[in-house]
Order: C-alpha cells, then sequence, then structure tokens
C-alpha cells in the first residue's frame, strides 16, 4: 500500500485546482504576473497557465533571501513557489498565498524586461508580440473558451451519431468561389489549392456513412480587413443525409446551444476576466426556439428600419446582407437568427433551388446575436445531376476537376445538407470580442504573417 503523500510538505498545484488545498502548504510553478509593494510587504501576483492568484510576503514573516529576491524580480521572470493557500472572499480566485519560499527558474535581466508591460499597448505592437501577448490572462481565458467550443463542437456531433472524416487541404478546386482561392504549385504540371471547406468532399463521405463531420483549417485568400476575416480560420462542418433545410435548421439550434451551455458551465471566470455580459449567453440557451426569418422578411425589415432612420444605408432587394445589414438584423434578437432562402444568384452554386420559388435556394445564415452576423452558412445542396451540371458550367468551374463530385449524383443521389461554423466568428461572439484576430493563438489576416 502507498503511504498517503497528504504529509509530503507543499505538494506541487496548479492555481486552477488551489482550492482543494485550503489551509495547506503547496508549490506552483510559473511566472510573475505583476507586483505591488508597499513597504514592507509585497503583493506578487503568480500565474501558471490555469490561472493567477496574489501572494502576500511580509518582510518579517519570510527569510531575508525571498523577501529580497521578489521585491527585485522582474515581471514574467519564471519561478517556484510554495506557500499556504488561504481563503480570501476578496481575491478574484476566492484565494490568496502567503508565500513561505521561492526558487527562480529564470530571472530577466533588468537591462532586457518583457516587451509587455501592464500599460496600455496599441494593438500593432501586440499583434507584432503576439508571442508573448497570449500570456495575458485575458488573451490566456479567450484561448482556454475556445478549447471548450472546440471541444464542445465536436463532442455534439460525436455524441449525435455522426462520424468525423477529414477532408483534403491540398485540392484541385475551389468550393466558395475562385477569387479567393491560395494557389500553389503542385509538382510542375498541376495546381492546387488550399481548400475553402471540406464541404465537397464529405459530401462524398456523408454518402458512405449517413451523417459526418469535419473539423479542420480552412483558407480564404480575401483582400477584406475586416474584423470578422482571417485568411486561415477552423471550421467545422456536418453533412447529413436525408436532411432537408428545416432539418438543418433544427441541427444548427441544437449546436449552438450545446456549445453556449458548455461554455457557462466551465468558464465563468475566463468570461469575468474577459468581461463578457453572462446574461446575454444566458438568453441564448433560455428555452425557447431561435427567430427563423425569410431573405424577404430581413430585407423587409432593413427597409423599414431604413425608413425610420435606424440605418444609413437601403438594402437593394435581391443583394447579398452586408456587414451593416447583418449587424442590424441580429441586433434585433437575443438569440441567434437564422436568415433562410437567399436569392439563388448571390449564394454558391452548390445550393438546392427552392421548389416554391427557384430563384430562391434553400440555405441559412446564422447571424449571432450583439451585431456579430453570420456564424455558420449551410444549405440543401442540389441533389440532381444535370441541374449541377449546369451550375458548374454557369459558374465557369472547370469541369473536370468536378467529375467526381458529379459522380454522387450520379449514383444514388439522395437530398442532402450541411453547414460550416467558423470557430474564431463563434468564439469572437461568445467571448464578445472586437476583432477575430483575438480568437486563434496566431491569426494570419492580409497583412500580417509574423509571428
Ligand atoms: O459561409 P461559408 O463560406 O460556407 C461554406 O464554406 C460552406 N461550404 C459550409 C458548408 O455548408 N459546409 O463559410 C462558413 C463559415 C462562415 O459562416 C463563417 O463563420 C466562417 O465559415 N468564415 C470565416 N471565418 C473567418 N474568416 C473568414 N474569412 C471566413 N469565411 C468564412
Ligand atoms: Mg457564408
Amino acid at each position: 500500500m502507498p503511504i498517503e503523500t497528504s504529509s509530503a510538505p507543499s505538494p506541487i498545484t496548479t492555481i486552477a485546482d488551489i482550492g482543494k488545498h485550503e489551509g495547506q502548504s503547496v508549490t506552483l510553478r510559473g511566472w510573475l504576473y505583476n507586483l505591488r509593494a508597499s513597504g514592507k510587504l509585497l503583493f506578487p501576483i503568480f500565474r501558471d497557465g490555469t490561472g493567477t492568484i496574489q501572494g502576500i510576503v511580509p518582510k518579517a514573516a519570510v527569510p531575508e533571501h525571498v523577501f529580497e529576491t521578489l521585491k527585485s524580480l522582474t515581471l514574467e521572470s519564471s519561478l517556484v513557489v510554495t506557500g499556504r493557500v488561504r481563503a480570501d472572499a476578496r481575491a478574484p480566485s476566492g484565494f490568496e498565498l502567503d508565500v513561505d519560499d521561492v526558487t527562480i527558474t529564470q530571472r530577466i535581466p533588468d537591462e532586457t524586461p518583457y516587451p509587455i508591460q501592464l500599460k496600455e499597448a496599441g494593438v500593432d505592437f501586440l499583434m507584432e508580440n503576439r508571442h508573448l501577448w497570449i500570456r495575458t490572462p485575458r488573451q490566456s481565458s479567450i484561448l482556454r473558451i475556445r478549447a471548450t467550443i472546440m471541444r464542445a463542437a465536436a463532442k455534439y456531433f460525436d455524441t449525435n451519431g455522426f462520424i468525423r472524416t477529414d477532408p483534403p487541404i491540398l485540392t484541385p478546386n475551389a468550393c466558395e468561389g475562385t477569387s479567393e482561392l491560395f494557389e500553389m504549385d503542385y509538382f510542375g504540371d498541376d495546381k492546387a489549392y488550399l481548400t475553402q471547406s471540406g464541404q465537397l468532399y464529405i459530401e462524398a463521405t456523408a454518402m458512405a456513412l449517413g451523417r459526418v463531420y469535419s473539423f479542420g483549417p480552412t483558407f480564404r485568400a480575401e483582400k477584406s480587413k475586416t474584423r470578422r476575416h482571417l485568411t486561415e480560420f477552423w471550421m467545422i462542418e456536418p453533412e447529413v443525409t436525408y436532411m432537408d433545410l428545416d432539418g438543418l435548421m433544427s441541427l444548427a439550434e441544437a449546436f449552438l446551444t450545446h456549445i453556449v451551455t458548455r461554455v457557462l458551465e466551465l468558464h465563468t471566470a475566463d468570461l469575468k476576466t474577459i468581461g463578457k455580459d453572462v446574461t446575454k449567453l444566458e438568453a441564448v440557451i433560455a428555452p425557447s426556439p431561435f427567430p427563423r426569418l425569410t431573405y424577404d422578411e430581413a430585407h423587409a425589415m432593413l427597409v423599414d428600419a431604413h425608413d425610420k432612420g435606424l440605418i444609413e444605408t437601403v438594402h437593394q432587394y435581391g443583394d447579398d446582407f452586408g456587414s451593416p445589414d447583418e449587424t442590424f438584423i441580429s441586433s434585433q434578437f437575443t438569440k441567434p437568427v437564422m436568415v433562410h432562402r437567399y436569392p439563388a444568384a448571390v449564394k454558391a452554386f452548390y445550393m438546392q433551388p427552392d421548389p416554391q420559388d427557384p430563384t430562391k435556394a434553400l440555405c441559412v445564415d446564422v447571424l449571432a446575436p450583439e451585431g456579430y452576423g453570420e456564424i455558420i452558412g449551410g444549405s440543401q445542396r442540389v441533389d440532381d445531376y444535370d441541374l449541377l451540371k449546369s451550375r458548374i458550367e454557369s459558374h465557369n468551374l472547370p469541369m473536370a476537376a468536378f467529375q467526381w463530385y458529379l459522380d454522387l449524383r450520379k449514383y444514388g443521389s439522395v437530398p442532402h445538407s450541411g453547414f460550416g461554423m467558423g470557430i474564431e466568428r463563434c468564439v469572437a461572439w461568445i467571448c464578445g470580442l472586437e476583432h477575430v484576430r483575438e480568437t486563434i493563438p496566431f491569426a494570419r489576416t492580409l497583412n500580417r504573417i509574423y509571428p
């Protein structure tokens, strides 16, 4: 029988787990995040990747070298600290650490201080130092929530009978418009493109497995500098056979509800660090359906808002919605709003026409609340061979590259639907962030590929 180790001096733990050690002496391994001194008292704030905790160091209570070492310690120096855990209702984590001892792992020299000081720094500077910026509590909280969103998203499909099938990243053809393709040479004769979406391939795996999803990086050579656009982002995409647009909207609703529920369960502290109003998220999962609007209804809403002077530009019937339009529509609801049946002319070649009005596509965009705009795009797919072939022609797409895709309509075609959700857009919305550049460890945008 192993001997009980609770008598061991100062077991190693993490700040996230510190509540399990109230009243005990523990060892934390991390960094000095901040330091305040007040006469014979030091208040270092330690971080270890799981959170931050304030230490108390009274000169009289610790060996002199401990006080002197901490007093002159440079921010972000790495260290191992031992101390007693004390509950403190005023502390953000609920606990403080009465420091007993400290060992410095690496002391940052005074001549080369950590570049990101706690005072406000400009976004360009922070992005240039993104490899360091991610250490700040707010950024760490965002990355933890991102991880939960990705895990919850995958889990939703894993536990609902979906098989994960991974589409290729190097592809011979476009999926979402040829102007946004990253092109590369593929051994001389052939061109390859970085995938814009796994959709076309998972339509094939759906015909093999029924309910499938893909989850991976996708690429758009979009020359847009908006707060919603990255050139490399992560997309999760389900594809389901014998599912129509209505079924797809219900799937999107259950999926988003699951994700928001998980984030609320696990990340109250992180949401607080970021400054997100959780009541906005609680409203999303309240038991009532997500609103569904047709494109025509959304258009009428925009015209009305323009008439009342609520928005500047008037939406032209037939046009896609621009960012300000989406922002207005979504800000009218506390839940994500599902806008369906857009004019086929502004949507992708593979979307099934509405039998009631073939000028419309059986598609849906899910617009997140609080003005975040589109986070999900999806549709029922064209399942007729001849129609799909004529669409490929009229969109000037290279027929040879789409032969395999046409085969899916030749050999046992069935109605099917799917959608794609951009993880970064979802993180920006759930965390309440200004810009998608903070939603991914190292954002790739039109004018940034460093670090
Ligand atoms: O609406 P999109 O272009 O749809 C597709 O790619 C479909 N093939 C998906 C499918 O039906 N399986 O993109 C889907 C989502 C958008 O709603 C948005 O969340 C995200 O991907 N997205 C981007 N996110 C960040 N930066 C960009 N440049 C994005 N472009 C799309
Ligand atoms: Mg879209």
